[in-house]
This record gives C-alpha cells, sequence and structure tokens, in this order.
C-alpha cells in the first residue's frame, strides 16, 4: 500500500485584519490591536499564505492538519474570512483543525471557533463538534485536542483542563487495540521556556502520554521550526512544530514553511518521513530537508 502523506502548517493569523469597531478595542484587544498595526502587518502576509498553501495543493497530500491561530484578535469579522480561507485549503474531511490562543483571544467570541468551523474538526461519530475529537483516515486516527482558552493581556498560556484530560485518556485507551498511527493535534508545545506562553497543564498530558502513547505530536504556537521527544510507553513520540504560514522571515522567526510526514507500515511498527517544504523571500516554496521520524 502507498505511504499516507499528512501535510501539516499552522498559524495562519489570517492577514489582512479587518478594522475593528472601537467597542471591540477595550481591553486586551487594545494592545494586540496596536502590535498588529505596528509590527505584525509587515510580516504576516497573506501573498506569503497564498503561496505556501498553493504549493502544498501541488504535493497532493491525503490529508492537511492545521493546528490553530487562524484569527488574530477573534474580531467579529475575523470568522467568516477564516472560513472562506479554509474552505480553499480543502473540505472539512480533508482537512483537521485544532483552536490556538488567537482563535480564543477574548471571552466574547470564544465560542465563534466551533460555531463557523466545527465541521473540520467534528469527530467520526454523531458526539458534536467537542474536543478531544477522533478523526480516522487511511492509516491513521487524527485526535484533537483545545488548548486554546482566553488569556489576560500579555499571556499566551494554554490550558487543556481535567475532564478533556480525562477523555483524552478514555479515547486512547479505548483504540489502543487498533493498528491506527496516533496523532495527536494540540496548539501549544508540550514543552516551553516561555512562562507565558506555556501550556500549563503539559505535565499531566505527558504523563498520559507516556502511559498511553501515540505516534506523533503536531504543534504551532511558537512560530518556528522545532522538533522535541516526549517519552512515551515504550518509545520516545518526536513533537514537531512549524512556523506561521503566513509569515516574511523577521527576528528569530524563520519564514513561512510546513511540513509533510510520510507514513506507512513497515513490519510490525510504522515508517514516518517528515519533509520540510519552505518558502524564500521570492515567495518560491522549497524543499528544505527530509528527516526519517520513526
Ligand atoms: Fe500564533
Ligand atoms: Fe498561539
Amino acid at each position: 500500500m502507498a505511504a499516507f502523506t499528512l501535510a501539516h502548517l499552522s498559524d495562519p493569523h489570517l492577514p489582512p485584519l479587518p478594522t475593528p469597531r472601537l467597542r471591540e478595542l477595550m481591553g486586551k484587544r487594545a494592545l494586540g490591536y496596536l502590535n498588529w498595526t505596528r509590527n505584525r502587518h509587515r510580516y504576516q502576509r497573506r501573498d506569503v499564505l497564498d503561496a505556501l498553501v498553493s504549493d502544498m495543493h501541488g504535493q497532493s497530500p491525503d490529508h492537511v492538519a492545521i493546528t490553530g491561530d487562524f484569527v488574530n484578535l477573534a474580531l467579529e469579522t475575523e470568522f467568516e474570512p477564516a472560513r472562506a480561507w479554509l474552505e480553499g485549503v480543502g473540505p472539512p474531511d480533508r482537512i483537521s483543525i485544532v483552536p490556538g490562543n488567537h482563535d480564543a483571544y477574548v471571552r466574547a467570541t470564544r465560542h465563534r471557533f466551533a460555531e463557523k468551523l466545527g465541521d473540520y474538526f467534528g469527530g467520526d461519530d454523531a458526539s458534536g463538534n467537542t474536543f478531544p475529537s477522533l478523526r480516522r483516515r487511511g492509516p491513521l486516527a487524527l485526535i484533537g485536542v483545545s488548548s486554546a482558552v482566553p488569556t489576560p493581556p500579555l499571556m499566551a498560556t494554554g490550558w487543556l483542563g481535567r475532564s478533556q484530560l480525562r477523555a483524552l485518556e478514555r479515547l486512547l485507551s479505548e483504540i489502543s487495540t487498533e493498528q491506527l498511527f496516533r496523532v495527536l493535534l494540540i496548539h501549544h508545545p508540550l514543552r516551553s521556556d516561555a512562562r507565558a506562553k506555556r501550556l500549563t497543564d503539559s505535565g499531566e498530558l505527558c504523563a498520559l502520554l507516556k502511559q498511553h502513547g501515540v505516534d506523533l505530536v503536531l504543534h504551532g504556537h511558537d512560530h518556528v521550526h522545532s522538533t522535541m521527544w516526549i517519552d512515551g510507553p515504550d518509545r520516545a513520540i518526536p513533537a514537531i512544530g512549524v512556523p506561521s504560514a503566513s509569515a516574511l522571515a523577521h527576528g528569530r522567526y524563520p519564514a513561512a514553511a510546513y511540513n509533510l510526514f510520510s507514513i506507512e507500515r513497515e513490519g510490525n511498527g510504522w515508517r514516518c518521513q517528515q519533509s520540510v517544504r519552505g518558502i524564500g523571500d521570492d515567495l518560491v516554496v522549497r524543499q528544505l530537508n527530509t528527516t526519517r521520524l520513526i
């Protein structure tokens, strides 16, 4: 059987940012808007995102995972364009998403993500659009969790919570007897040096993964290329992060890129190869490197 190809991109922060209404700029959004108008609009670019997605379409992946931060300030007017963009990437059965902290930026609109984009993460069963979600595609079990919670200004932490962790544990134990390549999708990285940006209950999640295992973790949030290894029950689990899908290189942040994972059965286990494709200043996307992860 041919290898299954999973593309992963993250943090599109869909540009351009619509002009907020004055009343929307109360509180946390005021700082975020200032940051956008002063800095972010220069390096979060729609032409970059379009070039990256066009290259990804050319690679014809079997499925696409997108790990959050679709919007910027979670304004009411940001969710329709996010939906339209996602439909351009592909239909809900070919794309699996989880929310990022910017998709739940403030309490007032924290439910819009599920309302507008729920069919892009809804699970295979009829249990509704909730997390954790489970989608079976080819040999894959795509398991989505939501770490997106509104936070105080200048904070970008994530949190899963005990009930979601318990449900995740049940889900992992239910599928443990099936021959599936389990991919966990989460916005926040499982380890972070930055207190203001970390997943606050990552210790609980890592303990759960050490006991039940998954085969691959995909995340965003840090906007950099990243490979971490997390303890699993019998071997280390690769956890891979990607730069923002709309970014020009700036400061310590690399230009937009996405990963292609080629996954196939090998003997009693799996073979998983990662190819990185990134954009240059000329907006041309090139293959950067290929690594065998498993
Ligand atoms: Fe982000
Ligand atoms: Fe984020």
